[in-house]
């Protein structure tokens, strides 16, 4: 089978540094501020887009976007770009949320873990309160927003509480839908969901409200996400320090960084741009090569073994 690389979307952490400390947070973010520095980001975004331009958009992780204005500016340089930005919510005032409608290129999707004992047990207290509040405002300026769910053993019940149409009737207009990863702070393998706990997900997620865009890449891989994504098959994910990882839960990186690449470091490597580097890096050689072999049903290489 032909090696080739088509990317979908490229997940970008600008920064490690955060105003929340989460519990289970797999970057770590909060413990240091890292932080990829612009013309990096740029010169990404435009090799990107000019090698790929099926490519459909970026997320913007982290860490906390929205700190420092991070997310703003980089949305404020790339108009012709549209970003979709996990975000734990709390930075949105009315500066933030005015500009993001005043840019119109950005969806935030605002991190909650349930409601809010299941929120405020991760995120620390008195947080769902205010992203509930940052969502009613979103709601009054008429933005696109939605919710960043991610399942785990200990909050999987509230799928059977209304909790998804809870945020429909808040004005959500998407949802990701994430599973626990066992992986960066406190790691703990009991906190993943169990099959039946992913499968109910599933269904409710099936039911709701079909003008309610879900995504849950790895319980529902649909026909158009087709499984794993990983390592260049549709996407793949840069951190703050430039490093390239076939996704954002896989802590190997490729040989090659990202601002030595652009910088012509591996020049005589022929390794150039970002295409160059995902062909030629043998982890995310090897990434592919399990992810073509998987089902479209048991895609995931980290949960489903
Ligand atoms: C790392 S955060 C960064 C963006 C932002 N600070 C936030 O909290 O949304 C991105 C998303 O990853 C989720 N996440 C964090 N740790 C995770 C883990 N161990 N497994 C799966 N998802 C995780 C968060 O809940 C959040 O929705
Ligand atoms: S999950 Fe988000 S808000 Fe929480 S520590 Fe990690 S980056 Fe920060």
């Amino acid at each position: 089978m032909d090696d080739k690389i088509t990317l979908w979307n490229v997940t970008i952490a600008p920064t490690h540094k955060c105003n929340l400390r989460c519990r289970d947070c797999y970057s770590n973010s909060g413990s240091n501020s890292e932080r990829l520095d612009d013309t990096t980001i740029d010169t990404l975004l435009e090799d990107a887009t000019k090698t790929w331009p099926s490519l459909l958009f970026f997320t913007l992780t982290g860490g906390e976007p929205f700190i420092d204005d991070i997310a703003l500016n980089i949305a404020r340089r790339h108009p012709d770009k549209y970003f979709q930005v996990y975000t734990n919510g709390l930075l949105i005032d009315e500066r933030v949320a005015e500009n993001i409608k005043e840019l119109g290129n950005i969806t935030p999707l605002i991190s909650v873990e349930g409601w809010g004992i299941e929120t405020d047990s991760v995120r620390g207290k008195g947080t769902y309160e205010k992203v509930n509040n940052v969502m009613n405002h979103l709601t009054d300026l008429d933005l696109f927003w939605g919710i960043s769910f991610k399942l785990t053993s200990q909050n999987a019940h509230v799928h059977d509480e209304g909790f998804v149409d809870y945020f429909i009737s808040k004005g959500a207009q998407c949802g990701r839908f994430l599973t626990y990863m066992p992986t960066g702070r406190g790691s703990d393998l009991l906190k993943v969901p169990s099959t039946e706990q992913r499968r109910r997900q599933k269904e409710v997620l099936e039911r709701v409200d079909p003008s309610f865009l879900t995504v849950d890449y790895i319980n529902n891989p649909t026909e158009l996400l087709n499984g794993c994504a990983a390592a260049g098959l549709r996407y793949v994910y840069v951190d703050p320090t430039g490093d390239v990882h076939p996704c954002v839960f896989m802590p190997n990186s490729a040989r090659f960084n990202l601002k030595d690449v652009y910088a012509g470091v591996h020049k005589a490597e022929n390794v150039e741009n970002l295409n160059d580097m995902l062909l030629k890096d043998s982890t995310m050689r090897r990434v592919r090569k399990e992810a073509r072999k998987r089902s479209q049903e048991r895609c995931c290489m980290i949960l489903d073994s």
